[in-house]
């Protein structure tokens, strides 16, 4: 179901018809991402395991810059939202109550003949179907389904728990058995009062969590799309009841679109689609999608979900604990409401990267070029000397270097020819790259050259520092 029933809800580049993903083979980013040091499979040196991802030298750098630019838009420009870093282990009462270890669940299937698994709701010709006809136990034979890889029977559908679990404590017993949170957001819920009294807060407020999240699911895949373990980055904000978390879904949900196209994605490659009633997830009023066009099709990138006071009731009510509020303008006493913009940085810093992706001829010849933000590229310059020969040179572009990687991230190499170099970084989206020629020893200058228009021009050294800092400024959204 697409969206927009809701007319205050600003959805401008929402696409009315399909739009061409960035990439058309999804090969062409996983095999750059493991020569130039953004992903690598995991253990690879032992076969790999399934739906886990490293991130490399400059992986690492892009993920952290998203993380990054993600707090600033929702912490640090806000002043009624906090952060919270809650532990990846939480009491096991925190997944019963929230409804996690009850409904947190896929259809699966299993073929009986080369026992592969596979996610119902993902095989073809299921796409109409709904949460309550996926379930039905007949559903495989009355729709023909047969095993994709080896067109073998399948099972009839059971809800597979996505949670992993494991022991806490010396013993493994069922007492001792605890979960890996399966999303951040239950950290918040079950610290909303101790925030709020330690920030002094009052509703409406936010409270803000990066931190790994690990699901167990049934066909992981995609790349780094859908992992086992991966990284959310969520915002819930308390508000009042009803009308207050209307309010805080038709500010946050644009919002968010706005904030990926403001860092470089294609508008005409997202778009808001809101779940139709029996697609909503067990804590959810009401959720509308932030999708990108991806290789493989248009996918979630974010949700946007009001949650009602579902959380902060039922862990009242389990906990014994209070967490409702007092209002002194209005005298009311209220359970919070939750509105969440709940995002993922894996699936962010991917989606970033698909559509930095360009191919372009220059002199007859094939330029790659990652037209990533300048925010969020690994590297903000590189510092390239002209011959590695001269000591003259190295010694001053390794000064320059050093100078530059106290503001922010700088790179030095001297291992190709300049022309190979150029092209090296426009690969992995280095917005600036310094050339120190043999000019530069009598001029005290140096020529830099800009990524996408490939135009150069010489700035003095001593001007450098404040040149790319007033770049990086103005490029901030
Ligand atoms: N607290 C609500 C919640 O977790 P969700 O839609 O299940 O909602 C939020 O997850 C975001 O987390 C997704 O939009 C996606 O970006 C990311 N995410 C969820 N499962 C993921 C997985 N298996 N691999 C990578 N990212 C995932």
């Amino acid at each position: 179901m697409s969206i927009t029933a809701d007319p205050s809800i600003t959805l401008a580049g929402t696409p009315s018809v399909d739009a061409t993903p960035a990439v058309a083979d999804l090969d062409v980013i996983v095999s750059l991402a493991k020569r130039r040091g953004f992903v690598f499979p995991s253990s690879e040196i032992y076969g790999g395991i399934n739906a886990v991802w490293d991130y490399g030298p400059l992986g690492v750098e892009l993920k952290n810059n998203v993380k990054r630019a993600w707090w600033r838009s929702i912490v640090q420009e806000r002043n009624d939202v906090v952060g919270l870093d809650a532990g990846i282990l939480m009491h096991p009462q925190v997944w019963r109550t929230s409804g996690h270890v009850g409904s947190f669940s896929d259809p699966l299937v299993e073929c009986t003949a080369c026992k592969r698994r596979y996610r119902l709701d993902e095989l073809p010709g299921t796409d109409s179907l709904t949460p309550l006809q996926l379930a039905e136990a007949d559903v495989v034979t009355r729709l023909g389904l047969v095993c994709p890889d080896c067109e073998g029977s399948l099972t009839a559908p059971r809800r597979f728990n996505l949670m992993f679990k494991t022991f806490m404590g010396p013993v493994e017993e069922d007492a001792a058995v605890i979960y890996l949170r399966p999303e951040t957001a239950q950290g918040a819920y079950v610290q909303h009062k101790n925030v709020r009294d330690a920030a002094r807060k009052k509703i409406p407020f936010g409270i803000a969590q990066v931190g790994k999240s690990f699901r167990n699911e049934i066909s992981p895949g995609n790349f780094v799309f859908r992992m086992r373990e991966f990284e959310q980055m969520e915002l819930q904000m308390f508000v009042r009841p009803e009308e207050g978390a209307t309010a805080a879904f038709d500010e946050w949900l644009p919002r968010r679109l706005e904030w990926y196209k403001a860092y470089g994605v294609s508008p005409a490659r997202l778009r808001a689609r809101e779940h139709a009633p029996d697609e909503l997830a067990h804590y959810a009023k009401r959720a509308i999608d932030v999708e990108y066009r991806f290789p493989f099709g248009w996918k979630e990138l974010e949700g946007v979900h009001n949650r009602g006071d579902f959380d902060l009731s039922r862990h009242a009510a389990e906990s014994g604990e209070s967490l409702s509020y007092f209002d002194p303008s209005t005298e009311q006493t209220f359970t919070p409401w939750v509105v969440e913009a709940a995002a993922g940085a894996d699936r962010a810093a991917f989606t970033f990267l698909i559509d930095a992706y360009r191919e372009e001829m220059v002199r007859d010849e094939k330029r790659v070029v990652l037209g990533l933000h300048p925010e969020l590229a690994p590297y903000k310059v590189a510092v390239l000397p002209l011959l590695k020969k001269r000591d003259d040179l190295v010694e001053l572009a390794h000064r320059i270097r050093n100078g530059l990687s106290r503001e922010f991230a700088a790179v030095y190499d001297d291992t190709a020819a300049i022309g190979k170099l150029y092209r090296r970084q426009d690969e992995i989206g280095t917005p600036w790259c310094i050339c120190v020629d043999v000019e530069s020893m009598e001029d005290r200058a140096v020529t830099v050259r800009d990524r996408d228009s490939m135009e150069q021009e010489r700035v003095s050294v001593d001007r450098l520092e404040d040149y790319f800092l007033g770049k990086l400024r103005a490029a901030r959204p």
